[in-house]
């Protein structure tokens, strides 16, 4: 069942994150529902602009509202990520989308703030619940790219300034993350110190966590083996996830790893069988696979087990 993703955050916070998983076809969303159900936790699926022109917007809601029926025990958010104001607004207006997120964090801070406050106001007159982000994260956005070295941190007086000035319900932050595979060039540098002070000036207020992927090595070595060639890729430590949880962060983003799974399946399978014409067997072993991901990263966030008692919180059982 779709939820508002504000009865998640609440349920979550300072316990657990939720996994918020980017899809693009049907293949990641009959995995991404499987995974979930077996590890019994609730989730949000995360629509990108680029996923909504992949085929169509109203293709991918349809796959969504599918799944929906054929997993009725499912609990999840629908999410538009990295959205600008347009797309947000179309979102807004469909009435599909649980929570928009504004991303604006490219723009000056009033800017960002001007820009954001416009979407909440839209937003909130439509019961939908707004991420923005304040700070920059490194790596390739859809619309800017920031090297590694000119990532910008979030600023905790800022963000509290941010957050009372826009009225937005969650903040994305910037502390050392990037998105992609190639997050950091030597040493993890996960700024926890930083989420701690966000946390302290905005204490309870749900955080959010982009780029996130862990870039499982055995994965990359794979792929790699298979004829892939990803030297260097590096994530965030999974193990992490429980720490930033108490620090207030209630939802992790996490594509990358995903699309690792795809390249794996297909690049082995191919390499195995260079006869083969039928994609089917293909897709079949990337949704148990992909579901098998989705389950581990559950129990990483905290999230798995914790289906039961949101469904009970929301009156569902
Ligand atoms: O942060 C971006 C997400 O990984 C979505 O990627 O814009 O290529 O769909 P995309
Ligand atoms: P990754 O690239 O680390 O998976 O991050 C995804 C993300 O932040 C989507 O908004
Ligand atoms: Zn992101």
């Amino acid at each position: 069942m779709i939820v508002t993703t504000k009865k998640l955050f609440e349920a979550a916070y300072g316990k657990y994150a939720i996994g918020a998983y980017n899809i693009n076809n049907l293949e990641q969303a009959m995995g991404l529902f499987r995974g979930n159900v077996e590890s019994q936790a609730p989730f949000i699926i995360q629509i990108s602009k680029g996923a909504r022109s992949y085929t169509h917007k109203s293709m991918l809601e349809a796959i969504i509202r599918a799944a929906d029926a054929l997993f009725p025990e499912a609990v999840f958010a629908v999410h538009l990520d990295h959205g600008d104001e347009e797309t947000c607004y179309d979102a807004i207006n469909s009435g599909f989308y649980s929570s928009v997120m504004i991303d604006a964090s490219h723009e000056d801070f009033e800017t960002n703030v001007a820009i954001t406050r416009r979407v909440v106001e839209a937003a909130h007159a439509k019961g939908v619940v707004v991420e923005a982000e304040l700070g920059q994260l490194g790596g390739v956005e859809e619309h800017v790219a920031v090297d590694e070295a000119g990532a910008k941190l979030t600023d905790p007086d800022k963000a509290k300034e941010f957050v009372e000035r826009t009225g937005c319900d969650s903040l994305a932050v910037a502390i050392g993350t990037s998105h992609g595979a190639y997050k950091f060039s030597g040493a993890q540098t996960l700024r926890l110190d930083v989420l701690a002070e966000i946390q302290k000036r905005l204490p309870g207020f749900p955080l959010v966590l982009h780029g996130a992927s862990s870039i499982p090595q055995e994965e990359v070595e794979r792929i790699n083996a298979a004829g892939g060639n990803l030297k260097g890729a590096k994530g965030v430590d999974e193990n992490l996830f429980k720490r930033a949880a108490e620090l207030g962060v209630t939802k992790v983003n996490i594509d990358t790893d995903g699309r690792l799974v795809w390249v794996r399946v297909h690049r082995e399978y191919l390499k195995e069988h260079p006869e083969v014409v039928d994609f089917r067997p293909i897709g079949k072993i990337f949704m148990a696979e992909y579901a098998k991901m989705i389950a581990h990263k559950n129990e990483k966030l905290g999230s798995a087990g914790r289906l039961p008692e949101i469904r009970k919180l929301l009156g569902l059982d």
